[in-house]
This record gives C-alpha cells, sequence and structure tokens, in this order.
C-alpha cells in the first residue's frame, strides 16, 4: 500500500487532509466485519502473500470456474452488450460472476474517471471531480491520492468493488477528445500523478485499473486505426507514463486499447502485454480488454489478454474449444485465472467485502472544491486586473458558457451525472449513457460571484447576441467571458479553436471595454487569437461539482491561483506534429466500423504516424524551436516567487537542492519544477522533467526544497539492447516555475547504469 509522499502540511487543505486521514477508520471498520465473516479457507489467511493465496484458490478450481473470471457478462443498459447474467450486477460497466462455493465475490465494475459514472441513472448521487487534466494541473500528490480515495469511497458506497479510472494516454494529439480524462503531455507527471490516484483506490479495497495500453492517443477510427511509432519513442512516452503508474501503484488491472500498435491489436499485440507489461515490468495483476476491443481468442490469449470485457465473444465458449482442442494450454489459462486472483486479493475485495452506504456528500464537496482551487490556471494578469478589486469594482458583467445555470462536464464513459439533471435543460431527465448532451453541472459562476461581491452590480448576458453583450460590458467596470470546448469520447475536435461565434464573442467584449477577462472551461489546449486584447486569462478546465465556488475564490483572491499547465498551448494548429488527424477512409466509416467495433476482424489500413517519436509536448516545441502561447508548466500566481542555491551532486541518484522564496505580499503555493538536459550523445529531445514539488510559502519565507532524481527519469531506452539505461555523460540540471522559466541551472557528470 503506498501513502503519498509527504509534502509540507501547509499545502494539504483541511478538506483534503481529513479524506485522507480518515481512510484510515474505514479500514479498521472493514477489517472488523472481515474478521467475523472469515471461515477456515486457507486462502483466507492474510499472513500469506498475494500470490500464495492465489496459488491456493487456484488448485480448488474447476476448469469452468477459471473459465468463468476470464469474461465479463454484458453492460447494463447497453443494447449490444445484453445478458440475462447483467440483472445481478449493479448496472455498471461490467460484471464478473462470483464463485460462492469459494468465497469469491463478484466483481462489480464501474466507470470512475472524474467521478463514479451515470449515478444518476442508477438513482444514486456522485461527486464529480474535476477533469482530469485539471487535476494534473495541480501537480500535487496529495490532491491526486485525495482524488482516488473520494472515487474509491464513493464507488464501494455505490456498490462497486473495481473501477475503471486511470487514464494515462499521453496528451500526443491534443484534439483527441478524451485528453480531459487523461493527465497531460509529460510522462513523469502523468506517471506519479495516476499512481497516486491508483494507489488510493487500492488503499480503499478497489481494484484500480490503468487504461488505455497504449498509444490510444486519438479517438478518430480507434477501433481500427494502427498507432505506428517506434519502440524507443513509445517507451521513452507513451508506455513510460504507464511503467511508472504501474510501478508505483501496482494496479489490479490494466486494460488494453482498441486501436492497433504497430499494425497489431493492443489487446492480441505480444509486444505490449506479453514482452514489456508482463515481461520486462513483471505487472503480476491482470490484463482486461477494453469494452469490445478484443479480436481473437487464441492470439489474444498467447499475447497475453487475461480477460475480456464485456462479453464472452472470444473468451467465453470459444476459449473452451480452444483448450479441449490443446490450442490454448491449461498453463495458460491457469496464468490468466491467477493474475486475476491475485488481484481479488491484493487489492482486497477478497478479504472487504462492499458494503453499500450513504456516501459522505459534504465532505467530498469540499474535496472537490480544494482540488478545483489548487487546479485553476491564471494565464494572464495584465495591470494586476486579478484578484478583483472589490471595493472598486461597481459593476461586473458575466458573459456566456451558461454561466448563469452552470458549468461544462466532459462527456462519454467518463461523464458523472449532475444532481438535478443537465443543468441548462433538466427536462432532459437522467443523463443517458453516450449522451451526446453538453452536460452542464449546477454551479454556477453568477451565482457564486454575486455571493461573492455582495456591493457589486453583476448582470450577466448570454452571449448569444455580440452587441448586447458589448452593450453591457461597455456599461460595467469589468467583464469576464466565459468559454468553452467540449470533448466526449469516441470523437475528435477538429481544431483547438473555440468552437462558435466565442473568439467573436470575446473581441466584442474586448473592444466594448478593455478591462476584460476570460475564463476557460475547456477539457484540452484553446487557441486564443484575442489573447493579446483582454487583460486577464483563467483556465478553469471542467470543474467538477464546486467548480464555481472554487472559481470564484480564485477571481475574488480568497484562494491565490496556484495551477500549472500540464500541456503546452500552441498558437495554432498548424503548430501541431500533425496539422490535421489524418481522416478516416470513407471505407472505414459506417456499417463496417461498427462491426469492428463490436469485436470483428479488420483489413483497415488506417493508421497514424507518430513521426514525431520522442517530441511529445513541450519536447515538441523546444525541439522545434516553435513559439508556444503558454508553455508546459506555466502558471501565474498573485504573488511571485524566486528561486536560488541550487547544488546537483552527482551519482546514481543525483540529488538536487534549491531554495524558493515568496517575494510577494501574499501567501501562495509554487510548483518548483526540475528539467534534466541529457547528453547530446543520447539525442534526446532539448529538456525532461524530472522532478516537481509544490510547496506552500508565507510572505517573505523561504524554504530549501530537496529532490533525490529517480533515475529512472533520466533513462533512455536502447532498441539494439532492448534496455532502459542512463548513459554517462555530462547532464545539466534546471529548475524554475515553468518549462520556459528556468533561472538556475548547473552541470554535472553522472555515470552509467542499466535500469
Ligand atoms: C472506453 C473505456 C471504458 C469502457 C467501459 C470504452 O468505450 O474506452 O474507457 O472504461 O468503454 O465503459
Amino acid at each position: 500500500m503506498i501513502r503519498p509522499r509527504s509534502l509540507p502540511a501547509s499545502i494539504t487543505s483541511a478538506a483534503i487532509l481529513a479524506l485522507v486521514l480518515g481512510a484510515g477508520s474505514t479500514r479498521i471498520r472493514a477489517q472488523q466485519g472481515a474478521q467475523v465473516t472469515q471461515d477456515a479457507k486457507p486462502w483466507m489467511d492474510r499472513s500469506l502473500s498475494s500470490d500464495a493465496r492465489a496459488n491456493l484458490l487456484l488448485q480448488q478450481m474447476t476448469l469452468d470456474e477459471k473459465l468463468s473470471l476470464l469474461h465479463g457478462n454484458g453492460m447494463a443498459r447497453e443494447a449490444q452488450w445484453q445478458r440475462p447474467l447483467t440483472r445481478d450486477s449493479n448496472g455498471g460497466a461490467g460484471y464478473i460472476n462470483p464463485i460462492p462455493r469459494l468465497g469469491i465475490p463478484a466483481v462489480d465494475i464501474s466507470d470512475a474517471a472524474y467521478g463514479v459514472r451515470a449515478a444518476g441513472a442508477m438513482g444514486r448521487y456522485a461527486t464529480a471531480l474535476p477533469s482530469n487534466l485539471a487535476a494534473a494541473s495541480s501537480w500535487d500528490r496529495h490532491a491526486a491520492y485525495a482524488y482516488g480515495l473520494l472515487i474509491a469511497q464513493e464507488l464501494r458506497a455505490q456498490g462497486f468493488n473495481m473501477s475503471l479510472g486511470g487514464g494515462i494516454n499521453l496528451t500526443r494529439e491534443p484534439r483527441n477528445g478524451r485528453t480531459f480524462e487523461y493527465l497531460g503531455e509529460d510522462p513523469v507527471l502523468a506517471g506519479t500523478l495516476v499512481g497516486q490516484l491508483m494507489a488510493a483506490e487500492k488503499a480503499e479495497h478497489v481494484i484500480s485499473d490503468i487504461k488505455h495500453y497504449a498509444v490510444n492517443d486519438q479517438e478518430t477510427g480507434r477501433d481500427i486505426v494502427s498507432a505506428n511509432i517506434s519502440k524507443r519513442a513509445m517507451r521513452e512516452s507513451d508506455l513510460f507514463a504507464f511503467q511508472i503508474g504501474i510501478r508505483d501503484a501496482q494496479p489490479g488491472a490494466v486494460m488494453c486499447s482498441y486501436n492497433r500498435v504497430n499494425h497489431q491489436y493492443a489487446c492480441e499485440n505480444d509486444y505490449l502485454l506479453r514482452e514489456v507489461l508482463k515481461g520486462e515490468w513483471r505487472f503480476p495483476g491482470f490484463v482486461t480488454s477494453d469494452w469490445g476491443g478484443t479480436h481473437s481468442t487464441v492470439q489474444a490469449s498467447h499475447a497475453g489478454l487475461d480477460h475480456e470485457e464485456p462479453m464472452d465473444d472470444f473468451f467465453g465458449p470459444a476459449l473452451k474449444a480452444a483448450v479441449e482442442q490443446k490450442q490454448v494450454p491449461l498453463a495458460e489459462i491457469d496464468d490468466h485465472a491467477r493474475r486475476i486472483l491475485r488481484s481479488y486479493f491484493d487489492d482486497g475485495i477478497m478479504d472487504y467485502p462492499v458494503n453499500r452506504s450513504v456516501i459522505d456528500v459534504e465532505g467530498h464537496l469540499e474535496v472537490t472544491q480544494q482540488i478545483e482551487e489548487g487546479s485553476i490556471v491564471l494565464l494572464k494578469n495584465e495591470h494586476s486586473i486579478l484578484p478583483l478589486d472589490a471595493a472598486h469594482t461597481r459593476s461586473l458583467a458575466v458573459v456566456g458558457a451558461h454561466a448563469d445555470v452552470g458549468m461544462l462536464s466532459g462527456g462519454g464513459s467518463a461523464q458523472v451525472d449532475p444532481p438535478g439533471g443537465n443543468a441548462i435543460n433538466p427536462a432532459e431527465g437522467a443523463i443517458s449513457f453516450q449522451t451526446h448532451s453538453h452536460v452542464y453541472f449546477p454551479t454556477s459562476p453568477l451565482k457564486q460571484l454575486r455571493a461573492m461581491l455582495p456591493n457589486t452590480k453583476v448582470d450577466f448576458a448570454s452571449g448569444d447576441d455580440l452587441s448586447a453583450a458589448a452593450a453591457l460590458a461597455r456599461q460595467s467596470d469589468i467583464a469576464i467571458v466565459f468559454v468553452q470546448q467540449w470533448e466526449m469520447e469516441g470523437m475528435d475536435l477538429p481544431s483547438l479553436a473555440l468552437p462558435g461565434n466565442q473568439d467573436a464573442l470575446v473581441e466584442a467584449v474586448a473592444a466594448a471595454n478593455p478591462r476584460t477577462i476570460v475564463v476557460l472551461e475547456t477539457g484540452t489546449a484553446a487557441l486564443m487569437p484575442w489573447a493579446g486584447k483582454v487583460q486577464g486569462i483563467v483556465e478553469a478546465w471542467y470543474g467538477g461539482s464546486r467548480g464555481a465556488t472554487a472559481l470564484a475564490r480564485v477571481l475574488t483572491g480568497v484562494v491565490n491561483p496556484s495551477g500549472k499547465l500540464a500541456i503546452t498551448f500552441p498558437l495554432s494548429d498548424a503548430d501541431l506534429p500533425h496539422p490535421v488527424i489524418p481522416p478516416l477512409p470513407a471505407a472505414d466509416s459506417g456499417a463496417g466500423a461498427a462491426a469492428v467495433s463490436t469485436g470483428g476482424s479488420t483489413h483497415s489500413n488506417y493508421s497514424v504516424s507518430y513521426d514525431e517519436g520522442l517530441e511529445v509536448g513541450y519536447k515538441w516545441y523546444d525541439a522545434q524551436e516553435k513559439q508556444v502561447l503558454f508553455p508546459f508548466g506555466f502558471g501565474l500566481s498573485y504573488t511571485t516567487f524566486a528561486y536560488s542555491e541550487l547544488h546537483v551532486s552527482g551519482g546514481t541518484k543525483p540529488h538536487v537542492s534549491f531554495t524558493v522564496k515568496n517575494t510577494g505580499t501574499r501567501s501562495g503555493a509554487e510548483v518548483a519544477e526540475l528539467y534534466a538536459m541529457l547528453p547530446s550523445t543520447t539525442k534526446e529531445p532539448p529538456k525532461r522533467l524530472v522532478g516537481y514539488e509544490k510547496l506552500r510559502l508565507a510572505p517573505g519565507e523561504s524554504r530549501e526544497v530537496t529532490i533525490d532524481v529517480d533515475p529512472l527519469f533520466l533513462t533512455v531506452y536502447d532498441e539494439q539492447e532492448s534496455h532502459m539505461r542512463v548513459v554517462p555523460g555530462r547532464y545539466s540540471f534546471a529548475v524554475g516555475g515553468s518549462s520556459q522559466a528556468l533561472p538556475l541551472k548547473q552541470e554535472v557528470d553522472l555515470p552509467g547504469q542499466l535500469l
């Protein structure tokens, strides 16, 4: 069980701390309950290792019982995936049958990217956290742990014991419609944060899952596309994020993705599953397919797929027949079943049965608010227009994006249901699966600003009529324009440009009143042709159940913003490694593609070549010397910080220390970022993130930060020798508050090492 690395207590706000510390009492309660039900079955002896317990249990199982663990039994409410057995399930994404004779519980599976999916459709309530990309922008390990803990507690309270969260596909393509579900473009930031999130889920006895393995970096043609990429590039970028997350949290499950990687489906890809995941990384848990992502029986089983979801098209009767015909050895079935059982033990679902209960609604609202407060990124603050000066702001225009009623959320299998239904259209009723609605949570920026600025006249214009919005802005002291970009699984954005008339709206308001602030609610980067014409820019992301409260507290200065971008904001689509996502060939759209998505075979040649290789995100812009709108790691504060006294000592685990001082007049939190420049012989992009620390400082306060650099973060992948190694030579380490503001730098010689 992994606990968040200890951070200065001051960074951890009260609700997050209460959630993290309070987790212990849940365990004690569960432990007492489990002792009563524990019987004499030898595999229930908790002093044994998870491996030993799984082996003991496996010995008692018949072939049919083993096979029953290797597939799901349908998906509630998905027409094409219905099975009679789903009536026993809790109504989530998947269900694995119990084996009561041996005390093996059912596994009830729910999606839970930023909260428990579709709770409303099941007559329950769930808290929406800020989107995963938002939370990554907090650069806060404690917040990531609290995020996972909240999800795990709500899952168990609703009767689930397995989570489908842990999305970590790197933002190689920021127009990917699931960017909001992932943790940004850097493998060290994403991997370490997802590690905390999944460790918290595991600690609460939920089988955690990391997905979508691998290189599922776009939604266009996701069931057929071949992501073509060199081994070195994937090992140091997309796969590296998984490697770190799996090492740190040891999740119970890995979900293989829909797409092909170098022409081979991910769920039957020997290199990804057998060679790397289970071989080099020694992953002891099980691999589940994405829903409908299995394409074969014998090949997938040999390659290392352990479990098919959500049905048994390939791992049901067909697998039994393959065993009988000796195409699949019994030892392979044992290996699949053993891995699944091991996760049941290791993640605690054998010892801690789920008990439905009422979730801590109030406490969890506090937590989601505080995570959002640490995730909002202040991108521009000319003339210190922010925080709003309540005493001198007599009138405020709030414009656009339904800010009068709510804030946007991301769609698809991640969708959490807002209480009361969609805030912009309650008549819509329960939010159905796969909804294509823009779903707003009832957290209204307009109402929160009115509450926090009682002496200011705060008026609203929808933004549909540009001249009405401009007229309101003209007669107000300050204007805040809300803009949004909605994302959903299954589709990519055509562009990072804001849709509809939103750019024109910002231009019109800014022309009417130069004291204009723009608040973005986006799930990815956005283009801002108007950036030079407004005085303030705030990225609020998809802010979760309490987004508006968090935002209003930042805008009014109750909270000092401390988020930093986890993805680069480019100047235009043309600056991306691929200015256009390759369009789907006509032959692959329509009925043929639908057959593929439910498990059929395909002969499609649709592919995308990730020829930018190692140059993902900021590494691309650095290497190509391209200007960006806002760089990776960038974010402003209402105070200022200074860096001094960098010391780096060499060796196999370089020790880095430096001092950060709050040089302003407000207390605030700073994310200190540590980058390494590798020896030129490695032919790596100019720099990579190798460490970070978030610290809260009072005005005038200084603190020494020490980081022992994880040697894994310094490795390159040697394609000839097939291993990761630290290349001996001269390294530079640089620290600062953004990937493009690194005031201190020191060189040091490091020895070579194999990892
Ligand atoms: C998504 C997964 C999700 C699964 C179950 C798939 O379409 O890609 O992320 O967990 O459905 O809902």
